[in-house]
């Protein structure tokens, strides 16, 4: 700034005698101050050469305001010269700066960087169905039931004949079986683990054996592998209020609600009497609703009181003891606690859609 200093003496002329070569000081200042802070807002070559040819080419601003030295007094002139060569240097130095930067961050692109954060590695998590399968058999195992786990690969004969569905019944048509050879196939039920389990262990009994199940079928409610978690209870004196009372606590603490349940006389070979378990929507709260196709009940599992003829099959005295057993299907509990309508969604592995559970 051009305010008298005492000790500077010239300066102190300039500010009493002329006003030309004070409006110069200011100006050289003035682009000083904005070519540096132009310079700072440069991030790339094409802008550092606008800016070179704004500021310091042949008819940039540094020169038009160099021009005006020549009227200049002769006294003054050596000074101002000087300050606009001090101006230039300046100014030069900081551009060589920010082309070096430039290129160092040119090149800096293809080395990595060892000072910046690491990338975040995605971090996976259950998939709903298997997350619903954790929680239904946590739910059983607080009842005191134990999990066994079976073949998918599964026999003829546990599959079907051990189960009281020998070869000619017409049951065996609902299975939709995958056969792998004559009497081997892709297991359609759970159930094989029933009979498996009772010919090798007597009873008191409490056991869920949750897996895989195929049956060849697949639209918005079927895929031809999906999940099932079987559960039987074997013992003296058991009834089928034993039955109704674990099934309402179990699907009270699956769907964390209060709801209402409908037992629907039903058939399978292997329990008698049996009976299709339908709670009250747990969309509409039984209102009725595209999900329950306005009924207000949904079926949510096939169960019975285990049938003697099984008993006799495993070497059970039917007369000294009785038992339920019930199976599950995993998916559609996933679906109604989700709100999801169709089945397929599960086995499409879309992580936009896995990853909101
Ligand atoms: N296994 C039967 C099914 O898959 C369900 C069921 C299990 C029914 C146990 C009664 C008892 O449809």
């Amino acid at each position: 700034m051009p305010v008298a200093i005492s000790n500077n003496r010239n300066r102190h002329i300039v500010l009493l005698t002329s006003t030309f070569h004070d409006s110069m000081e200011q100006d050289l200042e003035r682009l000083r101050t904005e070519a540096t802070s132009a310079l700072e807002q440069v991030s790339d070559d094409t802008q550092l050469e606008d800016f070179r040819i704004k500021y310091l080419g042949r008819n940039g601003q540094l020169s038009a305001l160099m021009k005006q030295l020549g009227s200049a007094s002769k006294e003054d002139r050596p000074r101002l010269g000087k300050l606009a060569n001090t101006t230039r240097g300046a100014l030069e130095d900081l551009f060589k700066g920010k082309a070096t930067v430039l290129a160092a961050h040119t090149e800096s692109s293809d080395t990595p960087d060892l000072s910046l954060p690491g990338r975040r590695t995605p971090v996976g998590k259950l998939h709903p169905v298997t997350q619903i399968m954790e929680e239904i058999c946590s739910i059983f195992a607080s009842m005191g039931f134990s999990i066994a786990e079976g073949p998918d690969i599964e026999l003829d004969h546990y599959n079907f004949e051990a189960l009281n569905i020998p070869e000619h019944h017409p049951a065996r048509d609902m299975h939709d079986t995958f056969y792998i050879g004559d009497s081997v196939l892709l297991r359609t039920h759970t159930s094989p683990m029933q009979a498996r389990i009772m010919e090798k262990q007597q009873p008191p009994l409490r056991v869920i054996a949750p897996g895989k199940v195929y049956r060849c079928d697949s639209d918005i409610t079927h895929t031809p592998m999906f999940q099932q978690v079987e559960g039987f209870l074997v013992d003296k004196n058991v009834s089928f209020s034993d039955l109704k009372g674990v099934l309402t606590v179990f699907l009270r603490k699956v769907f964390e609600k209060e709801l209402d349940l409908r037992f629907r006389p039903s058939f399978f070979p292997f329990t008698e009497p049996s009976a299709e378990v339908d709670i009250a929507c747990v969309i509409c709260g039984g209102e009725g609703c595209r999900v329950c196709k306005k009924t207000g009940w949904i079926e949510i599992l096939g169960s019975g009181m285990i049938d003697p003829e099984v008993f006799k099959m495993v070497g059970y005295d039917p007369e000294i003891y009785s038992g339920f057993a019930f199976g599950l299907g995993v998916e559609r509990i996933a679906m109604l606690k989700y709100g999801i309508d169709d089945i397929r969604l599960f086995y499409e592995n879309d992580l936009r859609f896995l990853s909101q559970f």
